[in-house]
């Protein structure tokens, strides 16, 4: 241990601070949110623990073939199971010195059969001990209803998302939260990364519930045109009836606020002609825009509308009107990477489902690279390429497009592969690479701050190595790695590198 605190601080001697001198200086504000990210099955484990239900990734985890290394989230990190674990992890928190944390809640353990069966006061109790145990902790929770895992009871039942029915069950359940932590909870957000959701899960079917037309993934069932944009309705839809609850019935005295999360990449175009730098805005309609304008604006992208015709569907007048008067207080931000685009609407691009050209892409040709050289630095995932610029383009476009609403970059981080057959080693520990990513996307943040983007937070991914979806233990993006046999934290230098970070715009030194 003390072999490792020494590496750990010889190597953190060799970053620069990000800011030297005053402390005054810092673009963050005192009140900025500086958290690190989680989610339920990501973390928790105890999956049949205390009367929680099935949900759909144990389910999905449980069928061989789905997850790269054969592996599930049944135990994960134990951040449930053990409350000394979860006290354990509280404490890491709080020597980062974070003043937020963000984690979501289990819908399987609030209702094991959603709107079907009765409250888990199990599921309760533990939300209620994290959330006391946070805020005696200086620690505000930052809470998201689902991130990717609902009750399985909801798909054998009706389809989930796929019928408008989950709308009753999403209200039922966002109501029973408010409820029971709105007095608590200051910031909610209704859904994480809907889009990748949907897409995963109705496009290309990697994600549970595994649909998609047989000539886009490896699905038996499913429609990958049609059944990404009901099931993103229905979410839309969901959002606003648990906003609308939160502000009639919640709202006024727990005085919280209530928001989506989005993941979002950053489109450049790949070369100034204007087809291209159209195809760019269609990549983020298609993408990003699909659940933002509707949910600000009411109705969907333009474009979105021209090229899908009736296959998008439409919202009635009361449903619109519903829309805009319930909206939402911020825009939560999950920015990791970039990519370059290409028109493949008045140019011929490769042609086939999953390369851009398609409709539901948007004719929008998404690729890492440019005359042969890649966007930036590449990391171990497919998806993520080091290119901090494309974090204050990102801001500066919402900022833009929804008229500066307040904004979480609810997630960012960079990954590894895992390389634990080595053991616990220094390279394992030396994290340069993720210092580098973090402080780079950081800095971007600032200088968004400075140009008058109305940010309110950060939070990093991952306080910890986690189950990485369908990747398994395979990668790891904890600034604590996690060793999965005993299941101890050990910190990287990125942890703390990002505890220098936060004190030195804090001033908490
Ligand atoms: C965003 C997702 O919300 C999170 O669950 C995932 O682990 C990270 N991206 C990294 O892929």
């Amino acid at each position: 241990f003390v072999l490792e605190t020494c590496f750990i601080i010889l190597s953190l001697l060799c970053y620069p601070l990000p800011l030297k001198g005053n402390p005054n200086a810092s673009p963050f504000p005192s009140n900025f949110l500086f958290g690190t990210a989680s989610s339920s099955y990501q973390f928790e484990g105890a999956f049949l623990s205390d009367g929680k239900g099935l949900n759909n990734w144990d389910a999905f985890t449980h069928k061989p073939g789905n997850i790269l290394d054969g592996s599930n989230g049944d135990i994960a990190v134990d951040h449930y199971h053990r409350y000394q674990a979860m006290i354990e992890d509280l404490d890491l928190m709080q020597r980062i010195g974070v003043n937020s944390y963000r984690f979501s809640i289990s819908w399987a353990r609030i209702l094991p059969k959603g709107r079907f069966g009765s409250v888990n006061k199990a599921g309760i109790m533990h939300y209620n001990k994290l959330i006391n145990t946070l805020l005696l902790r200086g620690i505000q929770p930052f809470v998201s209803l689902t991130h990717y895992d609902i009750p399985q009871e909801l798909e054998n039942r009706y389809g989930a998302w796929l019928s408008p029915q989950v709308q009753e069950d999403f209200k039922y359940y966002a109501d029973i939260c408010f409820k029971y932590f709105g007095d608590r909870v200051k910031y909610w957000s209704t859904f994480n990364e809907p889009n990748v959701a949907v897409i995963r899960g109705y496009r290309t079917g990697v994600y549970p519930p595994s649909r998609c037309s047989s000539s886009f993934g490896n699905c038996t069932d499913g429609d990958s045109e049609k059944e990404p944009l009901i099931a993103a309705h229905n979410i839309i839809l969901s959002h606003a009836d648990a906003v609308d609850i939160y502000r009639t019935k919640y709202q006024k005295q727990q005085g919280g606020s209530i928001g989506i999360v989005m993941n979002a990449i950053w489109y450049e175009p790949i070369s100034e002609f204007l087809e291209n730098k159209q195809a760019a805005e269609r990549a983020q309609a298609f993408y990003m825009n699909w659940f933002l304008d509707p949910i600000i604006m009411g109705k969907y992208p333009e474009v979105m509308q021209e090229i899908l015709g009736s296959n998008l569907p439409a919202f009635s007048n009361h449903e619109q009107e519903k829309l805009k008067r319930t909206g939402l207080d911020f825009i939560g931000i999950n920015h990791y990477t970039s990519f370059y685009v290409r028109d493949c609407m008045f140019s011929v691009c490769e042609q086939g489902p999953g390369t851009g050209s398609s409709k539901t892409e948007g004719f929008a040709l998404r690729t890492a690279t440019k005359n042969g050289v890649s966007i930036g630095k590449p990391t171990a995932l497919d998806w993520l390429y080091v290119h901090p610029q494309g974090m204050e383009k990102m801001i500066a476009y919402i900022k833009d497009r929804y008229n500066n609403i307040p904004m979480f970059i609810t997630e960012n981080g960079f990954c590894e592969s895992d390389k634990s057959e080595k053991g616990l080693t220094e390279e394992s520990l030396n994290d340069a690479n993720r210092v580098e990513y973090l402080s780079g996307y950081l800095d971007a943040v600032a200088e968004a701050l400075r140009k008058g983007a109305d940010i309110r937070g950060y939070f990093l991914w991952s306080l910890l190595d986690n189950f990485e979806w369908t990747l398994g233990y395979t990668i790891r993006f904890g600034i604590h790695h996690v060793d999965y046999t005993t299941l101890k934290r050990t910190p990287r230098t990125s942890a703390l590198w990002y505890q220098q970070f936060i004190a030195n715009h804090t001033g908490s030194k």
